[in-house]
């Protein structure tokens, strides 16, 4: 990555020999190649106390990514208020112009921020609302974004309408009807989520999408968990904002996240933070959120690095792969309830499985206590279980001895 004033930062030399050998195979294939993931593993540090079904919350750094960031940090350390004044923009120019790529939109539709929570809040918050004005949201998103609507109609006085979304839809047309059904004239915003986070669901945006701007409606979607997780364009998805966290599947360092808004709709939202002197239509003018740890924006050009060399369609190809490879040896076992999708298109890494009769918190600890396993309770409307979330560095053998913790437990 060709940062300004910045020293060579280390190469991702093992991550090159590695994919160099299996460029030509088909990544569906490669994706049961355990030999081959266990390479890609080993350029890992994990923590040997326990199985690592938690990644959900944020995918640390692989240990070329991680030199790399330290490299920056100290780089930018030595140089001190030097590298802010004189390279700091430009960079962070270069590096969202790199991310627009991979979104495949204008990079002046793309502001690199701190996470999801602030790109979601920006709009939530940047809205002209009225009073009696509506959103529409699903019980099933994250909790920092219900919130801030909760906020707005404390302050604003609008209306939020929360949908059910169900775990098992038959045909993308069911979950379409479900957002359709909580329009009305008053409806401004519908906030859907890419993938749902507590059960791995991948939601058909562009067809919901569709149907709100037939109705007049804007469209905020939270990518929190799909970006550089599954492949897809943003513009594709038809809709006028998305957010995501680069510390999630990007594997960047923590506090990177990415907000698109769709250039027309730029000079509609109200900055939350002062910035002077930008044409409306700036999408800079939206996160004037002061000084930063900058060596993160560097960061995120190395795990862009890091993701295209092990590609795109490899990574969500073994993702997918090992979440089937588990859910599929337990969804028919009875006592075990799996609250993701069977169909693939619908989901991805991410799926979410419950023990009839056992609160999820004590599913949570029984995993960890008895079998090293770590995971994360949800409970929530419609969803009861674990959340489960290998990442790439995840080998079948771990994957086994949780089916089979799952088995004893259903068992018990
Ligand atoms: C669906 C969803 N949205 C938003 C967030 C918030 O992400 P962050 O804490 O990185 O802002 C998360 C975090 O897990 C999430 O799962």
């Amino acid at each position: 990555m060709a940062a300004l004033g910045i020293t060579s930062p280390v190469l991702f030399q093992k991550l090159d020999q590695l994919v160099g050998r299996i460029e030509h195979r088909d990544p569906l294939e490669l994706a049961s190649d355990e030999t081959f993931w266990a390479q890609v593993r080993s350029g890992y540090r994990l923590k040997p106390d326990y199985i690592n079904l938690e990644n959900g919350y944020y995918c640390f750094m692989p240990q070329e990514s991680l030199e790399n960031y330290l490299h920056h940090v100290r780089e930018i350390n030595y140089q001190g208020s030097y590298y802010m004044r004189t390279v700091q923009w430009s960079n962070k120019q270069y590096i969202t112009e790199q991310l627009a790529e991979l979104a495949g939109c204008d990079p002046g539709e793309l502001a690199i921020t701190r996470n999801t929570t602030e790109s979601l809040d920006l709009i939530i918050g940047g809205m002209p609302w009225e009073r009696g004005d509506e959103a529409v949201m699903a019980e099933q998103d994250y909790g920092a974004m219900l919130d801030m609507f909760k906020l707005q109609a404390q302050r604003h006085g609008i209306v939020n309408k929360r949908v059910s979304l169900p775990n098992h839809p038959q045909t993308d047309n069911e979950i379409v009807s479900v957002y359709e059904q909580a329009i009305t004239e008053k409806t401004r915003l519908l906030m859907v989520c890419h993938m749902v986070n507590i059960t791995g669901q991948i939601l058909p945006i562009r067809k919901i999408a569709d149907m709100a701007h037939r109705k007049g409606v804007e469209v905020m979607v939270d990518g929190a968990h799909a970006f550089a997780h599954i492949q897809f364009k943003i513009p594709d998805l038809g809709c006028d904002y998305y957010g995501a966290s680069l510390h999630k599947w990007l594997s960047t360092p923590l506090g990177a996240g990415l907000l698109y808004v769709k250039k027309d709709k730029i000079p509609g939202v109200w900055p939350l933070f002062a910035e002077t002197n930008r044409e409306d239509d700036d999408i800079r003018r939206l996160n004037h959120t002061g000084t930063h740890p900058v060596a993160t924006d560097l960061a995120i050009g190395n795990a862009l690095e890091y993701y295209y060399r092990l590609g795109p369609a490899r990574k969500e190809a073994r993702l997918r792969y090992i979440q089937r490879y588990w859910t599929s040896r337990v969804r028919d076992i009875p006592g075990i309830i799996v609250n993701t999708p069977k169909e693939e298109h619908r989901s991805c890494a991410i799926a979410n499985v419950g023990i009839e009769g056992m609160e999820p918190s004590d599913l949570a600890k029984k995993l960890i206590d008895k079998y090293r396993i770590w995971t994360v309770a949800i409970n929530r409307p419609g969803v009861r279980g674990c959340r489960i979330t290998p990442n790439i560095y995840t080998t079948t053998k771990e994957l086994d001895v949780f089916v089979n913790a799952l088995k004893e437990l259903a068992k018990a």
